[in-house]
């Protein structure tokens, strides 16, 4: 059963999700027709997100407005560095580069654990209850695009087995129920988590029109 914020924060967003599964490059990403080089620059930009992401919240760990969702064993900039490690035959930190909404977002993110902490559970909601949730989809699509060997360079998408998605994400919900938040701070949470479904779409759009650009660029001219 989903309660509270946890219920609120579902039905608030749930125009914006439908609005990000369209966006940009995700449509192809969900027929696995996704280059590695686009699919490769869409984990670069999301490991400077979760890098930002979860340094506030290793930092904030201690306050009591947060606390509740930190959770260190979600994490997901060690396993996205991996990925990239396997997938990317080179230095991915230099070559794949960073889009103006993921400097945004990460932006969004240092600002909020200098003057607003309590409000990054809105971004541990939008990012780690969705890689428990749709996550657990794309994992089996991006396996089957990459042509890897089952779990090389998907270790993104692992959190375990069924049982334990399932319970990492009651645990989530959970941890948003318990949190110390009043009306006015429990509707804030949902206009940043709202932002940060924006955010998404954003780059999702940058990266396909990153990649469409170098489709034309790679066309020779035919007249
Ligand atoms: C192609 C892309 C995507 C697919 C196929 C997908 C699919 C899903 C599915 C099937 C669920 C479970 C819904 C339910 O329990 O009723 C879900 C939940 C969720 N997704 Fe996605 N999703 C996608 C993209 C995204 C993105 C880009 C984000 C974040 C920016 C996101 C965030 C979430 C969140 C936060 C939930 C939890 C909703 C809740 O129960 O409160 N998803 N997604």
């Amino acid at each position: 059963m989903i309660n509270g914020l946890a219920q609120r924060l579902r039905a608030a967003t749930k125009e914006l999700h439908a609005a990000a599964e369209r966006a940009g490059i995700m449509p192809d990403l969900l027929r696995g027709q996704l280059s590695r080089q686009c699919y490769c620059e869409l984990l670069r930009n999301l490991f400077e997100i979760y890098r930002a992401l979860e340094l506030a919240l290793t930092a904030r760990a201690g306050d009591p407005a947060l606390a509740p969702v930190v959770f260190p064993g979600l994490f997901r900039t060690a396993t996205l560095a991996a990925d990239l490690d396997i997938l990317w035959p080179g230095s991915w930190r230099e070559q794949l580069p960073l889009q103006g909404a993921t400097h945004l977002y990460v932006a969004r993110i240092e600002e909020l654990s200098e003057s607003a902490p309590a409000l990054l559970a809105a971004h541990a909601y939008v990012r780690y209850l969705g890689d428990l949730s749709g996550g657990q989809i794309l994992r089996l699509i991006v396996t089957r695009m990459l042509g890897t060997r089952q779990g090389e360079g998907t270790s993104f998408y692992d959190f375990g087995s069924d049982l334990e998605v399932a319970e990492a994400a009651r645990v989530l919900r959970a941890g948003l129920a318990a949190l110390p938040a009043d009306e006015s701070r429990e509707t804030a949470i949902v206009a940043e988590a709202l932002d940060g479904f924006r955010m998404h779409e954003r780059l999702f759009v940058e990266l396909a029109q990153r990649r469409d650009r170098a489709l034309f660029t790679a066309c020779p001219a035919t007249d």
